[in-house]
């Protein structure tokens, strides 16, 4: 009796240690732990494979024929989104130990409520010193065809632009060998290096990628501008779901000049609400002095002033407005457009009369308001609230 006790005894406690170590083991094959610093799922997000609706497959759009906002896609082959990879991209986006003195992590500049911009017309470095334009939004960054970042657009690929925020001596101010000796030496990383790339080694190429995927993981597809696409086959159709007053303002930024509209999707294009292959000059000085635009990357005069056009998703968030900040509501962006478009050298052509000045689009209050109230169906909450965009850090 006692050895077949014995015996039940040991085998208890060989099963009972084997569930031990099976219980440890996964947690260890599981490196998307909750720890006392992170906050992240065990099973992480899906960043990798979202169902995009079916009007961002769709070519037809808008006035005038535009390519599918699917098919602007600037991911390289080489680099891939993994939810692995941009959740440790997240948590590097979110680190304030990325910055010289531990005061600011991308998202000091970046912030989500905010369409991934800065309320601030200017930002603030580690240092307290600012930057020389106004942040920009993140929003569907990665629908970019020509894959240049920045408003001059000096960043040849996003893989590159990550890097320089963090070099910078106002944004961030370290170097890239410090860079990775502070994440090295900092235990929350190595799982998620080994999560996403296989082995814990830190590379400033595995920093580059997973911080682009996270933020080529920002898209936006859930707003209520989307709820209404979906039910109707041109996104020119009224929506069902909106106002009359948003029908209007839709059918106003939509639509080209001789159909009553005012061209904003010559350069606001795409569903994504954004040029997809070029820089342009909007009108907003009649002549550039201190800030050049693109043509202080590309030295080509016809590049002077002219900015990258921003996505207009989210883009009630993220006040002030252009890379100055100039604007602090959409009211004072719709009266630019309206009475204020510059005579500019390199102005675009659609914002010109006949005579080749600077178009008056004479709006009446009431369409200036419809314009407002339909930029605002490209708010996203799902986005600017969502979790797996948000801090990760307790
Ligand atoms: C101190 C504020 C600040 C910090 C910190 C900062 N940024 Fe920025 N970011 C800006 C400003 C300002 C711009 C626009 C600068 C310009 O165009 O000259 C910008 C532009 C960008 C762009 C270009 C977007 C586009 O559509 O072209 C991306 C992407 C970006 N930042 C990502 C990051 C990442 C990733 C980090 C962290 C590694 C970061 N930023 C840290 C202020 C900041
Ligand atoms: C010629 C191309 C062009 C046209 C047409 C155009 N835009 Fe823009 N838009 C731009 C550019 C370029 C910028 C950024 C300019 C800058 O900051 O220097 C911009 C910026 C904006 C912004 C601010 C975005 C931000 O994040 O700061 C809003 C809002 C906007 N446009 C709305 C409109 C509306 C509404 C129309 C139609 C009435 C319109 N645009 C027509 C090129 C254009």
């Amino acid at each position: 009796m006692k050895k077949i006790n014995f015996r039940i005894s040991i085998v208890l406690l060989v099963l009972f240690s084997l569930g031990i170590y099976s219980c440890k083991e996964s947690e260890t094959v599981s490196p998307e732990r909750q720890n006392g610093i992170l906050n992240l799922p065990y099973e992480p997000f899906n960043y990798s494979n979202i169902n995009f609706p079916a009007h961002f497959s769709e070519p037809d759009l808008h006035g005038g024929p535009q390519n599918s906002i699917v098919s602007n896609d600037n991911m390289p082959t080489t680099n891939q989104i993994t939810n692995a990879g941009a959740t440790l991209g997240r948590v590097l986006f979110y680190d304030k130990n990325l910055s010289k003195n531990g005061r600011v992590s991308c998202a000091s500049c970046h912030v989500q409520a905010k369409g991934f911009s800065d309320p601030k017309v200017l930002s603030k470095g580690f240092e307290g010193g600012t930057t020389r334009r106004h942040s920009m939004g993140l929003t569907n960054a990665r629908f970019y065809r020509k894959g240049t970042f920045f408003w001059d657009e000096r960043a040849a690929t996003l893989e590159e632009q990550v890097l320089i925020p963090i070099q910078d001596e106002i944004e961030m101010g370290l170097t890239l060998d410090t860079l990775v000796a502070r994440i090295e030496s900092t235990d929350y990383y190595a799982p998620l290096f080994e999560d996403a790339f296989g082995d814990k080694t830190v590379t400033i190429d595995r920093i580059s990628k997973s911080l682009a995927q996270f933020v080529r993981s920002l898209v936006s597809y859930e707003s209520k501008y989307d709820i209404g696409r979906a039910t109707v086959n041109r996104a020119t159709d009224d929506f069902s779901n909106f106002t009359q007053e948003e029908n209007l303002g839709k059918t106003l930024f939509l639509n080209i000049a001789p159909l009553g509209g005012l061209g904003c999707t010559t350069c606001h294009g795409t569903e994504a609400f954004i040029t997809p292959s070029k820089s342009t000059n909007n009108g907003l000085d009649a002549e550039s002095t201190t800030d050049l635009g693109v043509y202080e990357s590309t030295g080509n005069p016809l590049d002077i002033g002219t900015f990258k056009t921003p996505s207009l998703r989210n883009v009630a968030l993220r006040a002030p407005y252009m890379h100055d900040g100039r604007f602090a509501t959409l009211e004072e962006v719709i009266e630019h457009y309206n009475s204020g478009i510059q005579a500019h050298p390199n102005l675009e052509i659609v914002l010109k009369d006949p005579a080749g000045n600077p178009r008056r689009m004479n709006l009446s209050q009431e369409e200036k308001d419809a314009l407002v109230a339909f930029l605002k169906t490209l708010t996203d909450e799902k986005f600017s609230e969502g979790e797996k965009f948000s801090n990760p850090f307790r």
